[in-house]
């Protein structure tokens, strides 16, 4: 439990105007400054000016065990990110929590598999989640872990569902993958559980709509996995990425954009659809891109599409995804315990607090910047805003809403209502995901001006501001060599990268209203994500007591 009363800061007097707190998603400081780093190549006067101010820029850990993550090798991601920035603490993610839960064998001891496992004997288990190794929304040792898991539990038929990925890991890997899970599967039903691959279809146009952005990729996926029913039907999983990639065609088809297919055995019926009584998984762990589905397979009240047929499941999450909504009812893992984060301060100490981002994003700054809850910590003191995204692939329209979001933020400064006004652009990230170097360049442009105009009128407001980012992703858009680090060229073109990055991120702080002697601590070189919600209530002119040492309290100081 917290003591939310803030206490104001000994030297950093409160300032007349509001804060302005600006994510750019994906936008690394990258070491390797070449072509292929879009944050580098593009024209950005405005950050590369706050880089240069002295104590008041540094750069902070965004990825691995500084972000909760299981490993150093772990690239940063949206979720643990911002679960980073906005509670000011280090928390142990969904990630990790699952290795343990596997590890241990609580997984399996819970009271979520004590649900589903009623299932085993006569019914169906299924699975369904993100298959790659990317680590972001799920893993696949986890997946074979929980398949493993079951079929020694006495699971007699199983059916996976997978999501091709291609986004957090490289494009094509979906061919390894499935020939992975293919062996995983084998070795099941040499023990005699019939275990099969059902359907599938890629992250970014089946199942795994994230913010309710469109529906109608939720539907693919319900239509596919649940009724058995799509535009392609195929006798294994295999045939069916060679063919829907078209490999060699004029107009290849990459991972994350793999139409919905059903796989059918030799009577050419669907090897599964969902029943009533069967049980299912969602083997994600992260919650944005299934909230969705979990929805539509709980909910017995549901509009969002037609469901056609409403199966009566044992549904289980990898965890619980919604805190407030307390969705998924049933869950394999308990969810991360994030309380006490900034917004629930902010709220209980009177702040006004202004939130706006597109809907790519919108839940980025909200849902996981307040730890995984949905709603509202004080409605009469928070505004958000969500401005529609459009729903095409991100190249075609790299823009995306950031003018949009700038107008929205400069109208919420100027408007004095606001003691903090947060806002995100999802440019560098979602433009950086398709792996578009020009069109991530032209992006990042863009977002540097939007920027800009942002501290124009900070200025002419007397406040402050402190502009920081998420994770790498633009800030490399090419693959490379290990040791040289040389980009590898395949076919004599250079294969682009469309994950995130391991790369630090900026951390500037500054504004017309901010003391001149306010500078950012130079005695944290480690400092991380973690810190940064501190920085801001000192910004705003508060003491901070509550932020775990661990995070490294404080990064401002005179
Ligand atoms: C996605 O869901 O788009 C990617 O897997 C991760 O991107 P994000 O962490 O930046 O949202
Ligand atoms: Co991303």
């Amino acid at each position: 439990s917290y003591d939310f009363q803030l206490k104001p800061h000994p030297k950093i007097p409160k300032s007349d105007g509001p804060l302005l707190v600006c994510v750019l998603d994906g936008y690394g400081e990258n070491k390797i400054k070449d072509d292929y780093n879009a944050v580098h190549v593009a024209d950005t006067p405005c950050t590369d000016a706050l880089r240069a101010v002295p104590g008041r820029f540094c750069t902070l850990q965004a990825h691995g065990k500084a972000v909760g993550l299981p490993s150093n090798d772990d690239m940063g991601n949206s979720e643990v990110g911002h679960n980073a920035l906005g509670a000011g603490q280090l928390i142990d993610q969904g990630a990790s929590l699952v290795d343990g839960a596997l590890r241990t064998g609580s997984l399996f001891s819970g009271e979520g598999w004590a649900y589903i496992a009623p299932a085993f004997a006569g019914n169906t288990l299924h699975f369904i989640g993100l298959l790659s190794d990317g680590g972001v929304h799920s893993r696949t040792d986890q997946l074979y872990g929980c398949l493993r898991g079951a079929a020694e539990r006495g699971a007699k038929k199983i059916r996976v569902h997978f999501l091709t990925d291609g986004r957090d890991v490289p494009d094509g890997s979906s061919l390894k993958f499935v020939e992975e899970l293919e062996g995983v599967l084998k070795e099941l039903a040499a023990t005699g559980c019939d275990a099969k691959i059902a359907s599938g279809g890629g992250r970014m146009c089946v199942t795994m709509d994230r913010y309710e952005a469109d529906w109608n990729i939720v539907k693919k996926g319900w239509d596919a996995h649940v009724l058995g029913q799509a535009p392609h039907y195929f006798k294994d999983a295999l045939s069916a990425l060679k063919e829907l990639r078209k490999e060699g065609s004029e107009k290849p088809v990459s991972d994350q954009w793999l139409d919905p297919f059903v796989i059918v055995g030799e009577d050419d019926k669907p090897v599964a659809t969902i029943e009533d009584d069967d049980a299912v998984v969602i083997f994600n762990f992260r919650a944005d891109r299934v909230i969705e589905l979990s929805k539509a397979l709980e909910y017995s009240e549901f509009t969002a599409f037609d469901r056609v047929r409403f199966p009566k499941t044992r549904f289980v999450g990898m965890m619980q995804y919604d805190g407030d909504l307390k969705l998924p009812t049933n869950y394999l893992v308990p969810p991360p315990a994030i309380s006490g984060t900034s917004g629930e301060f902010l709220a209980k100490n009177g702040l006004r607090t202004f939130v706006c981002s597109e809907t790519q994003k919108f839940g980025h700054v909200t849902f996981f910047w307040n730890g995984n809850r949905s709603g509202y910590f004080d409605e009469e003191l928070e505004t958000y805003v969500e401005i529609p995204s459009d729903t095409v692939p991100f190249n075609e329209l790299p823009d995306m809403k950031a003018r949009e979001i700038c107008e929205a933020g400069k109208e919420a400064l100027r408007s004095g209502r606001y003691d903090q006004v947060r806002i995100n652009f999802a440019n560098p990230d979602m433009v950086g995901h398709t792996g578009d170097l020009e069109a991530t360049v032209r992006c990042c442009t863009l977002v540097d001006k939007c920027v800009k105009e942002l501290l124009e009128v900070v200025d002419e407001m007397n406040g402050r501001f402190l502009v920081t980012s998420d994770h790498g992703n633009a800030d490399d858009m090419a693959q490379r060599e290990k040791k040289t680090l040389k980009p590898i060229v395949q076919e004599g073109k250079v294969v682009s990268l469309t994950s995130h990055t391991l790369a630090p991120v900026p951390l500037a702080i500054g504004g017309k209203g901010l003391p001149a002697d306010v500078k950012l601590r130079d005695d944290l070189p480690s400092a991380g994500l973690g810190n940064v919600a501190a920085t801001i209530f000192n910004l705003m002119g508060f003491e901070v007591s509550w932020a775990e040492p661990k995070t490294g309290n404080h990064c401002v100081l005179r």
